[in-house]
């Protein structure tokens, strides 16, 4: 099996692809754990009934990067999505995302750079990249707005880094995939999403007020020019988004493109309000929730949803998963890890 590897593999979104991944490919998981835990690997090794090479290691350590490479020098790709990602730290303390995010990314391209062959490379980027788009639904053509965080601005510096580079490099074939809102768990309840802290992004906030951590869902404006005044999202399936990334790659090992640096949206392309989440929740799952209205969150856009037809067509990829299925998983994975 052709070699891939993958970094922040025990991360949320990494490890859903890990275990995608590990049914075509050999699989070299990349972590340092700071946002981890090596429990995830046995989760992977569980699913896929083997377990993966795993190498921890710090990526912004250049001299690491290095031997991962001579290590793995028989690897046909990798999937980059090691990077750290909490929107408020990072407006905190802006140098420590720029470092990791960008060192990372190139010290990689530095060991792609000596390489005789072809390499295929995934990054994670994010639909944060378009602000609050002037066209609904999102296309890749929408224009890139400034960056709202510091950590927004490593996904618009990464893929500039990697356009540029691309463009020197015809031996590198790259795609940059735009995820919108990633949701849910494994149906195993092996893996899931394990946020640090009190989590920004809806679900996770939805699932630890059903099993009672916090009191309340605190809605953040209601006087949005949407429907029911609330923001809309596009939420997607961990696993769909997962499973973007193995035909990403497929599509860069068979090289489908002319070009060797494209960019994808990859959500469903259904926009869901905070209030009709909140009703999904308790549709599907049978229980009550506490939500209150309070006043706007600085840095929401109003509304964000894919469209994803490129995506479909260049990559034959589509969501396969309803929001329901996506909800009912994270509700079990939430109540697997409290043991309710
Ligand atoms: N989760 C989202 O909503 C979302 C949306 C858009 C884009 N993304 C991007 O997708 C990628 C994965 O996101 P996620 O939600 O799985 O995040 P995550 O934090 O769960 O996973 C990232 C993993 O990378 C590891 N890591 C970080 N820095 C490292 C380093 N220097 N060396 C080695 N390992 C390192 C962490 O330990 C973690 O396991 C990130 O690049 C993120 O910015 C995420």
């Amino acid at each position: 099996m052709d070699k891939i590897i993958v970094t922040g593999g025990l991360g949320y979104i990494g490890s859903h692809t890990a275990v995608e991944l590990s049914k075509k490919f050999q699989v070299v998981v990349v972590d340092d754990l700071s946002n981890s835990t090596i429990e995830v690997l046995d989760g992977i090794s569980k699913i896929s009934n083997s377990i993966p090479i795993f190498e921890k290691l710090d990526l912004k350590n250049k001299e690491d990067v290095k031997v991962l490479f001579q290590k793995h020098n028989d690897s046909i790709g990798l999937i980059h999505f090691a990077a750290y990602k909490a929107v408020g730290e990072s407006v905190e303390n802006p140098l420590k995302y720029y470092e990791n995010n960008l060192s990372s990314l190139i010290y990689i391209l530095q060991e792609i750079d000596n390489l005789k062959t072809q390499f295929n490379f995934i990054f994670s980027s994010s639909a944060t990249v378009y602000g609050q788009a002037k066209t609904l639904p999102i296309t890749e053509e929408e224009s890139i707005k400034q960056a709202e965080s510091p950590y927004g601005n490593t996904k618009q510096i990464s893929e500039e880094i990697l356009y540029d580079y691309s463009k020197i490099n015809s031996k590198i074939n790259v795609i940059s995939l735009r995820y919108f809102n990633p949701i849910g768990a494994h149906n195993s309840v092996e893996i899931g999403e394990l946020p640090i802290g009190v989590p920004q992004n809806l679900l996770p906030f939805i699932t630890q007020t059903a099993a009672g951590i916090h009191e309340k869902i605190t809605v953040f404006g209601n006087d949005y020019n949407t429907p029911d005044g609330t923001c809309i999202r596009d939420y997607i399936h961990v696993v769909d988004l997962a499973k973007a990334h193995i035909v990403a790659i497929e599509n860069l090992i068979l090289k489908k493109s002319n070009s060797n640096y494209n960019i994808y949206n990859i959500g469903t392309g259904n926009g869901i309000s905070v209030l009709e989440m909140i009703d999904s929740f308790i549709k599907v799952t049978g229980l009550e929730l506490n939500y209150i209205i309070g006043p706007r969150r600085q840095g929401d856009v109003e509304s964000a949803y894919a469209d994803n037809s490129k995506a479909m067509k260049e990559l034959n990829w589509k969501a396969e998963n309803s929001i329901e299925d996506a909800i009912l998983s994270a509700w079990n994975w939430e109540k697997k890890i409290r043991s309710l």
